[in-house]
Order: C-alpha cells, then sequence, then structure tokens
C-alpha cells in the first residue's frame, strides 16, 4: 500500500469501515483524526458484528497499531466501554492502541449541553446531532478552555479544569437554555479517577510515534469519520458536524506533515443517504427511498435513526474529488440496487432555471437545486458472487462506469457487493 487516507463523500455512513477493513490488511498502523463518538463503524468479520465508536476499527486485525489522534474529541467512558468488550473477546489491546495526549476530552457535561442547544431551537434550525457532546467539546476546544486527555496525567491540574467548566456549564444550561442540569461534580470526578488509571497506560505523544513510523517506512492508514458534505467548512453548514472531515484534516488531526500521504481514497455509496436535518437534493420520499432504507439497512449505527435516502448525485462527489483530491473510490453497497428496475443518477441541478454542475455552497441556494436525472436499466440481479469486476452484469457495469465518468473518470479502487470481507472485487489496487 501507501501512506493512505480514506473519507467519506457524502453524508457519512458510506460503509468506510469495511474498505478500511481491506486496506487495513495491507497497513500497519491505523490513525484516527477527527470526530468522535458521533461516528459509528460497522465491520463484519468471520460472520461477527462489530461496532466502533472510538476505538479504530482496525484493531480487529491482529498485529496492527491503532492510534487516535489530536483531533478527536475523545469520549473516554465510551472508549474503555470498547477496550473491555474487546477484551472479553479475546482481541489484545495492550501496546498497539494509542490515544494522543492532545486530544480533547468529551465531558457528561457536553453531551447535556448538545441536548439542551438542540432543543432550544426551532424545529428547521434543529441540526439532528448524535447527541455525543461532539458540538460543545470542539466549541471548548476552539474557546481554548477545554480540557484535553494528557491533563488527566496531573489529577490535580486536571479536577481544577473540570471544575471551572462544570460551573461555566451548570450556569449556561439552566440559565441561557433553560434546561435542568443534573449532573454531580464529584461523582464525575470519581468515575474520571477511576476512568484515569484504565486510560493513562493508552496515553502517549501519537504525532512523535507517527514522525518515527515514517521514517521506517511503516504503511499509515487514516481513517475519516462522518463524510465530506458533514465538514465544518466545506458541508452543506450549517447542518454539519463540528470538524473537518475531509482529508485535509488527517494531517492537523494527527500532526504529520501533507507530504507522507500518497492516496486518498474517497468511498462512495452507490445512493444517497443523510441522517439528520439538512439540504439534500436528491431525496426519495416514495417507495424506492423506502426500498433502499429497508434493503440498505439504512439506519443510524450510533443512534438507530432512520436515513434519508435517495439518488447518487454527482454534483456532490464532484465536489468530493475536488476538496479531498480522491485519487480512487471505493464503490460500495451496489448491491442495494440489484432489483431496482430503473435507477437515475443525477447529473447536475437547476436552480433558478439555470443549469449548475458544481456544488453550491450556499444553504439558500442548495434549498432551491433541482436534481436533473438520467435514467439508466437496473440490472435486476444477484451480484454477490462476482468476484471479478468483468464478471458484473453489463447493466451494472454502465451504471457504474457513467458514475465514475461523471466524477472525472476515477479510478476504481474496489466494488463491494455486500457487507462480508469476500464481497469485495478488487479493481485497481494501490
Ligand atoms: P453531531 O456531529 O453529533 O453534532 O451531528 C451533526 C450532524 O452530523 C447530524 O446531522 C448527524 O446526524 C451527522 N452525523 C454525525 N456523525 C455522523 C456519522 O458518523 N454518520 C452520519 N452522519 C453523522
Amino acid at each position: 500500500m501507501a501512506n493512505t487516507i480514506v473519507v467519506g463523500t457524502q453524508w457519512g455512513d458510506e460503509g468506510k469501515a469495511k474498505i478500511i477493513d481491506y486496506l487495513t490488511r495491507s497497513a500497519d498502523i491505523i490513525v484516527r483524526f477527527q470526530g468522535g463518538a458521533n461516528a459509528g463503524h460497522t465491520v463484519i468479520a468471520e460472520g461477527k458484528k462489530f461496532v466502533f465508536h472510538m476505538v479504530p476499527s482496525g484493531i480487529i486485525t491482529p498485529d496492527k497499531v491503532c492510534i487516535v489522534g489530536n483531533g478527536v474529541v475523545f469520549d473516554a467512558q465510551q472508549f474503555l466501554r470498547e477496550v473491555n468488550e474487546l477484551r472479553a473477546m479475546g482481541v489484545t489491546v495492550d501496546g498497539r492502541l494509542f490515544v494522543s495526549d492532545l486530544a480533547h476530552l468529551v465531558l457528561p457535561f457536553h453531551r447535556l449541553e448538545d441536548a439542551a442547544a438542540e432543543s432550544c431551537k426551532k424545529d428547521m434550525y434543529k441540526i439532528g446531532t448524535t447527541g455525543r457532546g461532539i458540538g460543545p467539546a470542539y466549541t471548548d476546544k476552539v474557546a481554548r478552555t477545554g480540557i484535553r486527555v494528557g491533563d488527566l496525567l496531573d489529577w490535580d491540574l486536571f479536577t481544577g479544569k473540570f471544575n471551572r467548566s462544570f460551573s461555566t456549564k451548570r450556569t449556561l444550561i439552566t440559565t441561557a437554555y433553560d434546561v435542568r442540569f443534573d449532573l454531580n461534580a464529584a461523582a464525575i470526578l470519581d468515575e474520571f479517577s477511576r476512568i484515569r488509571t484504565a486510560l493513562l497506560p493508552f496515553v502517549i505523544d501519537t504525532a512523535e510515534r507517527l514522525f518515527e513510523a515514517i521514517r521506517a517506512k511503516k504503511q499509515l492508514l487514516f481513517e475519516g469519520a462522518q463524510g465530506t458534505f458533514l465538514d465544518i467548512d466545506h458541508g452543506t453548514y450549517p447542518f454539519v458536524t463540528s470538524s473537518n472531515t475531509i482529508a485535509g484534516a488527517a494531517c492537523t488531526g494527527s500532526g504529520i506533515g501533507p507530504l507522507s500521504i500518497d492516496h486518498v481514497v474517497g468511498i462512495v455509496k452507490a445512493y444517497t443517504t443523510r441522517v439528520g436535518n439538512g439540504p439534500f437534493p436528491t431525496e426519495l420520499t416514495d417507495a424506492t427511498g423506502e426500498t433502499l432504507r429497508s434493503v440498505g439497512h439504512e439506519f443510524g449505527a450510533t443512534t438507530g435513526r432512520p436515513r434519508r435516502c435517495g439518488w447518487f448525485d454527482s454534483v456532490m462527489v464532484r465536489k468530493a474529488v475536488q476538496i479531498n483530491g480522491l485519487t480512487r473510490f471505493a464503490l460500495t453497497k451496489i448491491d442495494v440496487m440489484n432489483h431496482l428496475d430503473e435507477i437515475r443518477i443525477c447529473t447536475h441541478y437547476e436552480i433558478d432555471g439555470k443549469k449548475v454542475d458544481q456544488f453550491p455552497s450556499g444553504h439558500s441556494l442548495l434549498e432551491k437545486a433541482k436534481p436533473v436525472y438520467e435514467t439508466m436499466e437496473g440490472w435486476k440481479a444477484d451480484i454477490a458472487g462476482c468476484t471479478r469486476y468483468a464478471d458484473l452484469p453489463a447493466k451494472t457495469i454502465a451504471y457504474i462506469e457513467r458514475l465514475r465518468n461523471l466524477c472525472y473518470n476515477m479510478p476504481l479502487l474496489v466494488v463491494s457487493t455486500g457487507p462480508d470481507r469476500k464481497q469485495t472485487i478488487e479493481v485497481e489496487p494501490l
């Protein structure tokens, strides 16, 4: 392989975990660089289902080193739950799982603040947050009032910072949001004194570790969470998450230089989904959307919410190619479309009667975008058994090639034809 970043090209849930699992086999180190426990990465291996929120999903592959980088907002309670589950399943984590001392902690008052802020918004302004405290934790980081994992090394320092934040949050939540604040500082500190003992063996200067790994020519794999259009700058603001989700964030979120990256793989779902609120030009609110949701099991891995489903939108994915500098597509969930009579691809939008083929940056323009479609015949066949690209039905290949053709003829790394590791067609390896 080569040092590779994996990002979602749509609104998340593109099936990144399966492709990361595939790439993990040729990687030495897997790094998470942004987001937090709002992500839910599901991997199915040897018939077992694993859902990760904090620990990089590469951990289930023996001997790989996994790193949670400084750009992540770190939910220590969730992390230790996953560590305990992994240990109970016989997975060794000690000596191969590390957390950056610079990552900011998500604390119980962040989760409360997330819910309180959302509950005070009028319906049309609600973002549909996962409620995991992500936005408030990143807000504190930028406001320079956050508490970092490394602060746990010095208990007095940690308790001082915690008590200051706790009382600020109590004032904010009870006065500005007018929401009940029933957290108990002593109980949380008590829990964190136990968390600290369990967590500190995992905490290191991960940037230094990565620098040494690069010098030793180890292969690094950067595991993005969410997707391009949930990016705080480039996404469908304000209906986005609170981190940069695009490829550039892999460098700032892990502390490596940009010249260390060789490839950027964009995960592309064969149709489009979105969970939470915000514009979605190709959304299907009819029976076809329902079919995609039920056949594709389109329910959030973190919240269980039904995902909104729609046709493939090439305007979006073209933009994702541009802002991530993609070098390959990994196409996922094409099998979900097996039984459709006809399939549509959005080639461009119409806004105020004008043809628009670049993704509009403003929310109000996007709200007015009408998708313009090309219709193709469905292949009406089960493709799960195909192991070579050329063995796919001609109509499936025609759909994939049209999709690529609309997106700068991006080369394909793989086509995934089902959730299992075996259901992966390799096309152009890295
Ligand atoms: P937050 O990141 O929990 O604040 O949520 C902000 C928006 O991002 C909401 O619309 C969420 O549904 C969406 N979101 C956050 N994480 C994920 C993810 O891992 N997959 C898909 N959508 C996500």
